[in-house]
């Protein structure tokens, strides 16, 4: 509840039903759940039939309460043309007033830890300043961000600002995606594409500067960059670096830096009110949607910010909230829905930026992008599940898993914040206050402290660091996993018994991948299958995204995803199929929507595989098609994931065969009905159980043929006799 009804409401049957009225001619009025529901219309009682109950804990204190002059400032910019007022609004931003300061200090100082709040124009205005002070004359500023998204959306922004083209003076650079030119100045980068540039130029030449932003997030990526900058800003004493960052623990960057100075950017906020709920919420989606619908009818205008951990929930509750709305009247005013996801197409990202029409509510259903990444104006409302997806990693098992977890408080804060940017804000957190100060940690883990180490274990060997356990870490990662990484790396050929890296390691270094993915890649070469393989792999890269299922055709949907899996082939292939098919209509729009495929991510699979073919010719290997001949498609995925296998159990679970662990062929897979004897999988998901995503039928044999080092006989026994037989013939 709000608020309790006053007394004339209680008086008055029909006190609801004026208020929706006022609501609608714009008068901002609260609604609560209420005795006289009867009286409503029916379109919009379940609002209130699942009403949450919120109660006010706290008011956070703005630290620095927005004057109104900057205000008065926002409003005078707006009759102007589009790039004038861009301008305009440059010079309303927090960071503005301290152009000339933070430009000596930049001046001044190699390094330089620049702290603000998200929102204050870090991103943003600091490579601007920087080129306008002539910095780009001696070479490009990159500047990094853990998200693609991110990446993208905010040189488009800087691009607009100084009135270019995106991807001539400003420009991106994310994973299978380069949109710069030899004209770019500017450009804004996955971290993990810095890194990856490191191996064509180790001393990143072509940079005047290099500034780490969202360094608070503290990405597997950015940590390793840390240790790489810092090294080359020993011998590039021209080079400045800076470390950005939304939160006040500064001072652990400024110590690893050599204590470099910490520039601090006073913030501009307005109060936020933190809402909990009364009790725990058994479904936070549901709990979510609720909120969204209560906020809609009963608070006045503002956008709202909901927090969910993925793009599966955030489609869920697109679909549910469309849903819902439908059934709201016209007395309602309209909810825009704007869904933001790093896999979301380009088109579709910008309009999470698109001013709100008068009248209009918009409602973003983001990932943790919107945590502090993106900022999104004129958010009022922010709703905080308090999950988010999270990798794990356990270096025992070597066996890693995307969870969902709780945040930590320093995460909720920023969610919070994010609802006072441009006027005082509510957070609705849908966990209750004990939850709160009770069961959340402090501070996020660093991804490097919990993940696969795999992949950069590869890169770093590649740019011919050995001496991985000295590594300059701001916080190592612990000895297992490291360890843990070099085995599999071996395991994989990548590196020999030395630990040196391999004509293989070389190899799949080339390749933008994760080490299983490459060396799938590498050993098609010797099953002439590389074709297909590289199809596979762009599918898989794209992530879960290819085929929808909308509510209401959920059995068209199924049965057309199904025609891809006749014959039992497994999920790897029939995303084959998909490609395959797809490229035979002449990638075709229209056989998309009939076969419930994502039109975008297909193309997006084809801008995968363009490079990857591109690659493939660099490091020599050729393009070769074996489409009929579906085993030795099988034993080149087996050559890169065969540490991902798994055997069937009694029970119709299967556990994995090297550590064993009780794990399930995920429903959505074409396997689930099947359940053949042994698989390999792509990657494990921990929901209500331990998944395996994407699999194939696999021949215990062949992780012995393929993988000697690795697997013995014992491990793939109780087999036939006819297959002893073979392997017999084959040892
Ligand atoms: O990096 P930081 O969080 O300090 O701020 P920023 O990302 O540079 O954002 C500064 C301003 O630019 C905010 O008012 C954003 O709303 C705006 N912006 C935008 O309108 N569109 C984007 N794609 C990125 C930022
Ligand atoms: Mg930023």
């Amino acid at each position: 509840r709000y608020r309790d009804p006053t007394a004339a409401e209680k008086m008055n049957p029909f006190a609801e039903q004026e208020a929706w009225e006022e609501h609608q001619i714009g008068k901002a009025t609260l609604k609560y759940g209420s005795k006289n529901k009867k009286q409503m219309s029916d379109d919009y009682q379940f609002v209130f039939e699942d009403q949450i109950d919120f109660i006010k804990a706290s008011v956070m204190d703005g630290e620095n309460i927005v004057d109104e002059e900057s205000t008065k400032l926002l409003e005078k910019s707006v009759a102007k043309s589009a790039l004038e007022k861009l301008q305009e609004d440059r010079k309303t931003l927090p960071i503005y007033p301290y152009r000339e300061e933070l430009l000596k200090a930049i001046d001044d100082h190699q390094v330089l830890v620049i702290v603000g709040e998200t929102g204050s124009g870090k991103t943003t205005q600091i490579p601007q300043y920087l080129h306008e002070a002539g910095y780009t004359k001696r070479g490009k500023i990159g500047c990094t961000q853990p998200r693609r998204v991110a990446a993208m959306s905010v040189a488009a922004r800087v691009s607009q600002e100084m009135g270019v083209k995106l991807g001539h003076e400003v420009g991106y650079s994310i994973r299978f995606e380069d949109c710069t030119s030899e004209k770019t100045v500017l450009k804004y980068m996955t971290d993990g594409m810095l890194l990856r540039e490191f191996l064509g130029e180790p001393d990143l030449a072509s940079y005047s500067v290099v500034m780490v932003d969202e360094a608070h997030e503290r990405t597997l990526s950015t940590d390793i960059l840390f240790g790489l900058v810092k090294d080359i800003s020993r011998f590039r004493p021209d080079l400045k670096l800076l470390i950005s960052s939304a939160t006040l623990d500064a001072e652990k960057f400024s110590d690893y830096f050599d204590s470099a100075p910490i520039f601090k950017i006073p913030g501009r906020r307005y109060p936020v009110e933190i809402h909990y709920t009364k009790a725990p919420e058994a479904d936070y989606l549901d709990a979510a949607i609720v909120t969204v619908l209560q906020i809609h009818v009963t608070q006045e205008a503002g956008d709202i910010l909901v927090f969910f951990t993925g793009q599966e929930e955030i489609e869920t509750a697109e679909e549910i909230l469309k849903h819902r709305t439908r059934g709201l009247g016209t007395k309602i005013a309209e909810l825009i829905i704007c869904p933001i996801y790093a896999n979301l197409p380009t088109e579709l990202q910008a309009k999470i930026f698109e001013p709100t029409p008068e009248g209009a509510r918009k409602v973003v259903l983001a990932t943790n992008i919107a945590e502090t990444s993106l900022t999104i104006d004129g958010i009022k409302y922010v709703i905080d599940p308090g999950f988010c997806k999270m990798k794990s990693y356990n270096p025992r098992t070597g066996m890693e898993s995307l969870l969902v977890a709780p945040i930590s408080k320093a995460s909720a804060n920023q969610r919070a914040g994010r609802s006072g940017r441009t006027g005082p804000g509510k957070c609705f957190r849908l966990y209750t206050a004990y939850n709160y100060y009770n069961d959340l940690e402090d501070n996020t883990v660093p991804e490097i402290q919990r993940t696969n180490l795999a992949n950069v274990v590869l890169t770093l060997k590649s740019l011919g660091i050995h001496d991985l356990l000295n590594f300059d870490f701001m916080d190592p990662p612990p000895s297992e996993a490291l360890l843990k990484a070099l085995e599999l790396l071996f395991a994989l050929s990548a590196l020999n018994k030395l630990g040196e890296l391999t004509k293989v390691g070389r190899r799949m270094a080339e390749f933008p991948l994760d080490p299983m993915l490459s060396k799938m890649i590498v050993a098609s070469d010797k099953f002439k299958c590389s074709d297909e393989i590289i199809s596979i792999a762009a599918m898989l890269s794209v992530g879960n995204s290819i085929f929808y299922r909308p509510k209401d055709k959920q059995v068209h949907a199924d049965n057309a995803r199904l025609n891809f899996h006749t014959g039992n082939v497994g999920d790897h292939i029939a995303l084959l199929k998909v490609y395959s098919s797809w490229k035979e209509t002449n990638y075709s729009t229209q056989w998309c929507y009939e076969n419930y495929i994502q039109v975008w991510s297909m193309k997006r699979a084809r801008d995968v595989r363009d490079q990857l073919e591109g690659l493939l010719e660099r490091v020599e290997i050729e393009l070769t098609s074996e489409p009929n001949d579906l085993d030795a498609i099988k034993k080149a995925i087996t050559s890169g994931f065969f540490p991902h296998s798994a055997r069937l159990q009694k029970n119709g679970s299967y556990r994995t065969v090297k550590h064993p662990q009780t794990v399930h062929i995920h429903p959505s897979s074409g396997l689930s009905q099947v359940l053949p004897r042994w698989v390999v999988y792509h990657e494990l998901v921990l929901t209500t159980k331990e998944y395996m995503r994407q699999a194939t039928e696999l021949k215990p044999e062949w992780l012995v043929e393929i993988a000697p080092h690795y697997y013995q006989l014992k491990d793939v026994e109780e087999c036939t006799l006819s297959l002893s037989l073979s392997l017999c013939a084959c040892v």
